[in-house]
């Protein structure tokens, strides 16, 4: 079904909005158990990168999830769509000069790695928000986690379902007993030693 699809070539690319920006388009994944501050970690990043005059944007899984994934659901093949998705989203993005912020819980190695492959040797890079399951069940800042204990959510990531850990992630931001600053100082060290502040 996609034989006779002939997508076109337009003048202006990727490369010219990025010397507009003044800066490189790129992919931030944030990955990691429910709690663990992805969102927290996002926002505050996506405040730090405005600051300096780079544009960003966040893919939230929750945020997503209530529009153009609102058809999937948290089974392993819903997961799977819904990053496939994502992933895609992030590729758009890219090409038009952003700096994507991914949020999402991405729970599974393999789907990652679809991820990453789309990205091969660009700026893409996976960051694993890690945080011990009992401190993410302490916090559960949305009820998610005393709801799945009660049988309410039977699939819930960390509980019912598994959450496979990145083996060879790009960073990994500890947020287990560390606060905000912290993690958002390791942040933005790790996107100037990416040289992703450009000239701003
Ligand atoms: S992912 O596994 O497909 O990557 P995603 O990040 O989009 O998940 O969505 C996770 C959010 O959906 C959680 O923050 C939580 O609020 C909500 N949610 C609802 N049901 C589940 C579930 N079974 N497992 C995990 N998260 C769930």
């Amino acid at each position: 079904m996609h034989n006779h699809i002939y997508p076109p070539s337009f003048e202006i690319g990727r490369e010219d909005r990025n010397r507009l920006n003044r800066h490189p388009s790129g992919v931030l994944w944030l990955t990691g158990l429910s709690g663990s501050g992805k969102s927290t970690l996002a926002a505050v990043l996506e405040k730090e990168l405005y600051r300096r005059e780079i544009r960003s944007f966040i893919l939230d899984g929750d945020a997503l999830r209530k529009g153009i994934n609102r058809d999937l659901d948290f089974s392993p093949s819903g997961r799977d769509e819904n990053i496939r998705r994502m992933g895609e989203i992030a590729k758009l993005l890219m090409q038009a000069g952003v700096v994507t912020i991914v949020a999402a819980i991405s729970p599974y190695r393999e789907h990652r790695r679809y991820v990453r492959k789309l990205f091969e040797g660009d700026r893409f890079y996976e960051i694993y928000v890690k945080c011990g399951i009992h401190t993410c069940m302490q916090r559960d800042p949305k009820g998610m986690y005393a709801k799945a204990h009660q049988g309410i959510i039977p699939d819930f990531t960390g509980v019912g379902m598994s959450y496979e850990e990145p083996l060879e992630p790009n960073l990994i931001v500890d947020t287990d007993g560390r606060s905000v600053d912290s993690c958002r100082e390791q942040l933005l060290q790790f996107l100037k030693e990416m040289e992703m502040f450009g000239d701003a």
